[in-house]
């Protein structure tokens, strides 16, 4: 099997990692990939957003499979382009990736289909949204509708700090046309957890918990990010809460997919408040999460590509899906000034110290020289998360061990990690 892998983060290479263990597979591509997806695939350059150039690469090579791996390429329709050319692409097609691209999309499929989450109210005119500031109380929960690489959600403390927001949605447009319509949401309380699911027409199954981390700072202080470190499965998970969210979550999602004419194929992340009042839908992803997915499919069995066709082929429910008991715990390791900026081109030394059975998954890495990531062979720092490096054991705190031991031989100037990843923050 021939398999075009689209993205170039730690999730593209975690899942580049699982599909070279496939024997069935015989060639790996990964566009435009990094320094470490150069170990398992064959880089090609050419960008995820280029979707001529993509869809022309894929029938060149007469590939049998893509792997789209961020939601952009998803929301500007990769899926159908390639689908147009006979080429079968594992992702949900443009229609259904609105419910990553649009909030209101999202928050409209939630309402209608008596999912819990938080109330909201839409916004198209700026005036009208600085009348309603704090309708729903503070601290106020103000949304870019649009993609807005995980950066678009403002929780705003007061009066003035949401006036500010509006400002620079709306005027100062500093998502773009992400911000021509701005969500405002109830304020949910709990603990955060996300939840991957393989979905197909008839059929959603939840992969394995894990747990993500999303400030930039130890305590859960700090700025937001892409996500400092996960583990799986999540310690906050019981099988009570897993059924409960069975019922109100997972099985009304697949009956509105059904419902509304939406053929999801491909992986559902759903973002979940578990508050006092049981679980609530925080948001719905259209793509494995990142750094979810290199603590989750360290522990997965199974063959990835007999899911990806499973799911393609709606066959989901044949499909055993098997994961090992051992525990994951995955610590991102970032430039300087991430998230505001990020540092490139710094030397990356000890990756050849690390223990054998850890995974240091690439992220923003290239090789020194290259523009493009891939090419000479010293490897360097080329984005805000650097490596995820990622750490299995037969107990959650062995993973945790291993995985910061071996965080420990790694250096390039300016790195920043969080300590505390593998503990219960507690806010
Ligand atoms: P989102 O991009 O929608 O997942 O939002 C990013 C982060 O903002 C979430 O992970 C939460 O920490 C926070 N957030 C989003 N919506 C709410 C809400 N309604 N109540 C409280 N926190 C929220
Ligand atoms: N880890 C959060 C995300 O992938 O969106």
């Amino acid at each position: 099997m021939k398999i075009l892998i689209v993205g170039n983060g730690g999730r593209e290479h975690a899942i580049a990692w699982k599909l070279a263990q496939s024997p069935r597979v015989e060639k790996l591509w990964c566009a435009p990939g990094n320094a470490g997806i150069a170990q398992v695939a064959e880089c090609v350059k050419i960008g995820a957003e280029d979707i001529e150039a993509l869809c022309a690469f894929a029938a060149e090579k007469e590939v049998d499979m893509a792997v789209i791996g961020p939601e952009v390429p998803l929301a500007m329709g990769v899926v159908d382009e390639i689908e147009k050319r006979g080429i079968r692409a594992f992702g949900p097609n443009k229609k259904c990736a609105q419910l990553e691209a649009s909030k209101a999309f999202t928050k409209a499929f939630l309402d209608r289909h008596q999912i819990p989450t938080a109330g909201y109210k839409e916004f198209t005119d700026k005036e009208e949204l600085k009348k309603a500031v704090g309708m729903y109380g503070y601290p106020m929960v103000l949304k870019a509708d649009g993609l807005a690489s995980g950066k678009g959600v403002v929780i705003a403390e007061n009066e003035a700090e949401a006036l500010k927001a509006v400002e620079e949605m709306m005027g100062d447009r500093v998502f773009g046309t992400a911000g021509d319509k701005v969500v405002v949401e109830e304020f949910l309380t709990g603990i955060e957890a996300s939840m991957l699911c393989f979905v197909d027409q008839h059929t959603i199954v939840p992969m394995e918990s894990a747990q993500d981390y999303k400030r930039i700072f130890d305590g859960d202080k700090g700025p937001n990010t892409g996500g400092m470190g996960s583990y799986s499965p999540s310690l906050v998970f019981t099988r009570e809460l897993e059924e409960q969210i069975r019922e109100s979550i997972l099985e009304p999602t697949l009956k509105g997919f059904q419902e509304d004419g939406l053929d999801f194929r491909g992986v559902l992340f759903i973002g979940l408040m578990i508050g006092e009042d049981g679980p609530k839908v925080i948001e719905f992803n259209n793509r494995f999460g990142d750094p979810e997915t290199q603590s989750v499919l360290a522990r997965l069995d199974s063959d990835l590509t007999d899911i990806f066709e499973a799911v393609i082929d709606n066959r989901l429910s044949d499909q055993e899906i098997r994961w090992s008991d051992r525990r994951a715990v995955s610590v991102v390791l970032a430039s300087a000034g991430y998230p505001a900026s990020s540092d490139k081109g710094r030397v990356i030394s000890g990756l050849d110290q690390v223990d054998s059975d850890v995974i240091v998954f690439h992220a923003g890495t290239a090789f020194a020289g290259a523009e493009d990531g891939c090419g000479e062979p010293a490897v360097v720092t080329n984005g805000g998360r650097v490596l995820a490096v990622t750490a299995t054991g037969a107990t959650h705190d062995e993973a945790r061990e291993k995985a910061f031991a071996n965080v420990e031989r790694i250096h390039f100037q300016g790195m920043q990690y969080r300590k505390d990843i593998g503990t219960i923050v507690k806010r």
